[in-house]
């Protein structure tokens, strides 16, 4: 196929998706996306922002040192210095692009920038052919494009491509087009910029008024051969375009675009799944693709057209994005090579031998609990397993909680404190809250509460529970995550996971808010 039939895939979760208030991820977390990123076949993998903190750095260092078959990117102001750190991350990566970007809209440029255009144009110049000195793959963006000027947008493009830009995307960055005028902006691009056939166009679209694919899919139709997209639609604000929503219609479509991705869609829920456990951002039962009801038929009509003839209502089939397939995985007679096999085909890896044995042990002690053990289970056990190896200056050793109808429920517990053990007792008004109550009483940190939730995550009463924790401190959001079968175990663990989070994180500069 050539290459004009294909449409690349550039997947942004580790970068814009981290940007999700409350989505960060730790280094080893962005690895293991990055992993299921690549088995899912995506072409580019957009690993973070190098200069905008030592710990961005590393992430994108790691994933560059691993990643072998899918492009690894990194994210740069149009600044010396952000495209040399951006080079040294990506310094030991088989395929390595650098993604400068500079604000292209009269806005952007007056308010934010305080640039003339003519200065843009030179910055925007200088940080390609600086770029390009250091690495063959360059991608330029117009920072805001769905709001520059037309004739700005021609201009500055060309003068980008000459400088040596092999990728010119034009995001939508505060989700303002609508499909056909930007397909349209697409068109007149790729019509007026006289050295356009150099290059991929490609789009980048965020989600503010939910129109998100729909406006990279009317960019593809006009003549765009990259999307830039998430797992789960993760991303600054309301989100980027969701890469599973994008990548199904392009393939459940192909008699309209003619078009196709490298997507394995089967681990396409894998993907998901893992993001969203990770994130601690749940996936809404209706979602597209991968909801827990996208393939759902509720109504009898449905069910007995889909039961005689199944496209009489489904326009894709749920296994094709890896529904229904291998549910059951493991119990507790299953061996380590067993265990390890499964994790592989998750694309799930372990760093070290310790590593392995540490998530082997609590497996066979969930299984002691839980009689059927499915690939979500999994997931959810190496979070945790690989949280319990970053320092965690606060632990819980024990919690015994008394829960009565008619009764206030009181909290007790062992929490290891930097090494000390220390005892608290707290009511409240349900369980939790007491168990809350009672971490604080001896923590003390000040952070207010902003979200708690409760997934099942698998289907039946003996499914581990995945609580979600958002605490918020002085302006820091962090998500913290815990499973178990018990739910207040469960609860505990996830506010004091996101207690750790918030010890350990160090501020990191934003890519759109801090200026040139
Ligand atoms: O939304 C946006 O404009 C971006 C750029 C940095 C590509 O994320
Ligand atoms: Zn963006």
């Amino acid at each position: 196929m050539s290459s004009s039939e294909r449409v690349i895939i550039f997947d942004t979760t580790l970068r814009d998706g981290e940007q999700s208030p409350g989505a960060s991820m730790t280094g080893e977390e962005k690895l293991r996306i990055a992993k299921a990123l690549e088995r899912l076949k995506v072409d580019v993998i957009e690993a973070g922002f190098a200069i905008a903190s030592p710990g961005d750095f590393a992430a994108v260092k790691a994933i560059a040192d691993t990643i072998k078959d899918s492009t690894v990117c990194s994210l740069a102001r149009a600044l010396d210095a952000d495209i040399e750190r951006a080079a040294e991350a990506l310094a030991g990566a088989n395929s390595a692009r650098i993604h400068t970007f500079i604000a292209t809209s009269p806005i952007h440029m007056q308010h934010k920038l305080r640039m003339a255009p003519d200065q843009v144009v030179e910055q925007a110049v200088r940080a390609v052919r600086k770029a390009r000195n250091l690495c063959a793959d360059v991608e330029f963006s117009c920072e805001d494009a769905g709001r520059s000027e037309l004739d700005f947008l021609c201009r500055i493009i060309e003068a980008a491509i000459d400088a040596g830009a092999r990728t010119i995307n034009i995001p939508d960055t505060v989700g303002y087009a609508i499909p056909h005028q930007y397909g349209e902006l697409i068109a007149q691009l790729l019509a007026r910029i006289p050295n356009a056939d150099k290059a991929i166009f490609s789009v980048h679209c965020h989600n503010d008024l939910g129109l998100a694919v729909a406006n990279s899919l009317a960019a593809v139709a006009a003549g765009a051969r990259q999307v830039e997209c998430t797992i789960n639609g993760l991303g600054e604000r309301a989100g980027n375009a969701a890469l599973e929503e994008v990548v199904m219609a392009l393939r459940t479509r192909q008699d309209l675009f003619g078009l196709s991705t490298r997507i394995e869609t089967e681990h396409i829920l894998a993907a998901s799944r893992l993001v969203s456990g990770i994130t601690g951002f749940p996936v809404q039962p209706n979602k597209a693709i991968v909801g827990a009801n996208a393939f759902a038929h509720e109504s009898g009509i449905h069910q007995d057209g889909v039961l005689k003839h199944r496209e009489t209502y489904e326009i894709m089939s749920a296994e094709s994005v890896g529904w229904n397939t291998n549910r059951m995985v493991l119990g507790k007679h299953s061996g380590r090579a067993a265990f390890r096999s499964r994790l592989e085909a998750l694309g799930i890896g372990f760093a070290s031998d310790t590593e392995l044995n540490a998530a082997f042990a609590r497996f066979k002690e969930l299984a002691d609990r839980k009689h059927e053990i499915f690939d979500e289970d999994l997931q959810a056990l190496v979070t945790d397993t690989l949280a319990a190896e970053m320092p965690e200056p606060f632990k819980l050793s024990d919690l015994a909680v008394t829960s009565r109808m008619g009764e206030v429920p009181v909290a007790r517990l062992v929490l290891n404190l930097n090494g000390v053990e220390r005892e608290a007792q707290a009511q409240g008004s349900g369980p939790v809250d007491a168990t809350f109550k009672a971490i604080e009483s001896l923590v003390h940190s000040q952070a207010t509460l902003q979200l708690y939730s409760v997934n099942a995550i698998t289907q039946g009463t003996d499914s581990q529970g995945e609580v979600t924790v958002r605490l918020e401190k002085d302006g820091r959001i962090v998500n913290g995550n815990g499973a178990d079968t018990d739910i207040i175990v469960a609860s505990a663990k996830a506010y004091l996971n996101a207690l750790n989070l918030m010890q350990a994180g160090a501020r990191k500069a934003h890519p759109q808010v801090s200026g040139i």
